[in-house]
C-alpha cells in the first residue's frame, strides 16, 4: 500500500522532533538507491503516540522511526517484535505490513556497524567495557555479544542496574561467563573498547573513570555526538585512546532501518561526511 500521492510514506516520530536529522538522511538514501519514497518528521503529542501511529497507517504509511520519548510505547504497540527488539526492550523502527505492526530495533546493529565497518575495529576476542545500564546500553548488548568479544563488562553508577542486565543477557550466546557488572571505580584494567552509553555527556559530565582503562590501542566510543568532542572523548584522548563519537551510529541505524523497509542497503559514507560538516 502506498500513500494517496503514490509514493511510499515514512516518518520519524518523536517529541520534540523538528531537530531530527533522519529526514535528511533518508532522503539521501532514497535518492541514492532510486526508491520512490518520502520521509518526513511527525510530532506526536506526549499522550498520543499510538493514535498518531494508527492515523499515519490509515493514511497509507509504510514505516516509521521512533525516537525519544516513545521507544517503549512503540515496543508495546507492535504486534510482532524481532529478536533484537526484544533484547533491547525498545523499538526504534516500525514496519506496517498486511495490517500488522512489526517492531524492530536497529540502534545496536548501527553501533556495531560503525565500530566494525567504519572504524575498522574487530570485536572478536576483545575486552569491552560498556558504561551505563539504561535504555541506550541495553540496546547494544546483544549485537556486542554477537561480535564474540572475550569479555563484556557493564559498569554503571547504580551497580544493581548493571547486574540486572547481566542476569538478563546471561542466557544469550554460548559463553555466559564473558558478561559481568561493576561500578565505575571498580574498573581499572585496560580495555580494547570502552563505550559510553550513559547520558552523562548530555550534561557535560564524566563518570569517575580510571585513566588506566585507556591506552593507545583502546577505542573510546561515545554514543553521543556534537560539534565538539564530548568530555568522555576528551578524557580518553588525554590518556592516549583513539576516540569516536556516535554520529556514525546515527547514520548506520538509519541505513539498517532503510534496509528493513526497502530491502536495499544504502551506502553511508557520503551521508556521514555531509552530516559531519553540518554539526
Ligand atoms: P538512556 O535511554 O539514554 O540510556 P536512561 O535509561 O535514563 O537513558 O539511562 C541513563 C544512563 O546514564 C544510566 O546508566 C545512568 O546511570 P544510573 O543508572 O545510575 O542512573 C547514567 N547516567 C546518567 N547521568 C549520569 C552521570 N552524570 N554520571 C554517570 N552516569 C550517569
Amino acid at each position: 500500500m502506498t500513500s494517496a500521492a503514490g509514493f511510499a510514506a515514512y516518518v520519524v516520530i518523536g517529541n520534540p522532533i523538528a531537530h531530527s536529522k533522519s529526514p535528511a538522511i533518508h532522503a539521501r538514501f532514497a535518492a541514492d538507491t532510486a526508491q520512490d519514497m518520502r520521509y518526513t518528521h511527525l510530532l506526536a503529542p506526549l499522550d498520543g503516540f499510538a493514535a498518531t501511529v494508527r492515523e499515519f497507517i490509515a493514511q497509507g504509511g509504510r514505516g516509521a522511526n521512533v525516537t525519544v520519548p516513545f521507544k517503549l510505547e512503540a515496543y508495546a504497540l507492535a504486534d510482532e517484535l524481532t529478536t533484537r527488539a526484544k533484547a533491547a526492550g525498545a523499538v526504534n523502527t516500525l514496519k506496517f505490513e498486511n495490517g500488522r505492526i512489526l517492531g524492530d530495533n536497529t540502534d545496536g546493529i548501527g553501533l556495531v556497524s560503525d565500530i566494525v565497518r567504519n572504524a575498522g575495529f574487530d570485536l572478536t576476542h576483545k575486552k569491552i567495557l560498556l558504561l551505563g545500564a539504561g535504555g541506550a546500553a541495553r540496546g547494544v548488548i546483544l549485537p556486542l555479544l554477537e561480535g564474540k568479544p572475550a569479555q563484556l563488562v557493564i559498569a554503571n553508577r547504580t551497580v544493581a542496574k548493571a547486574e540486572e542486565l547481566v542476569q538478563q543477557f546471561q542466557s544469550y550466546g554460548d559463553r555466559p561467563g564473558i558478561l559481568s557488572a561493576c561500578g565505575f571505580t571498580d574498573a581499572w584494567q585496560q580495555f580494547d573498547l570502552v563505550i559510553n552509553a550513559t547520558s552523562a555527556s548530555l550534561q557535560a559530565e564524566l563518570p569517575p573513570l580510571a585513566a588506566s582503562l585507556f591506552g593507545p590501542a583502546t577505542l573510546a566510543y561515545d554514543m553521543m555526538y556534537g560539534s565538539q568532542p564530548t568530555v568522555f572523548m576528551q578524557f580518553a584522548a588525554a590518556h592516549g585512546a583513539q576516540v569516536r563519537d556516535g554520529l556514525g551510529m546515527l547514520v548506520e541505524q538509519a541505513a539498517e532501518a532503510f534496509f528493513v523497509w526497502r530491502g536495499v542497503r544504502p551506502s553511508t559514507d557520503a551521508v556521514f561526511a555531509a552530516l559531519r560538516t553540518q554539526l
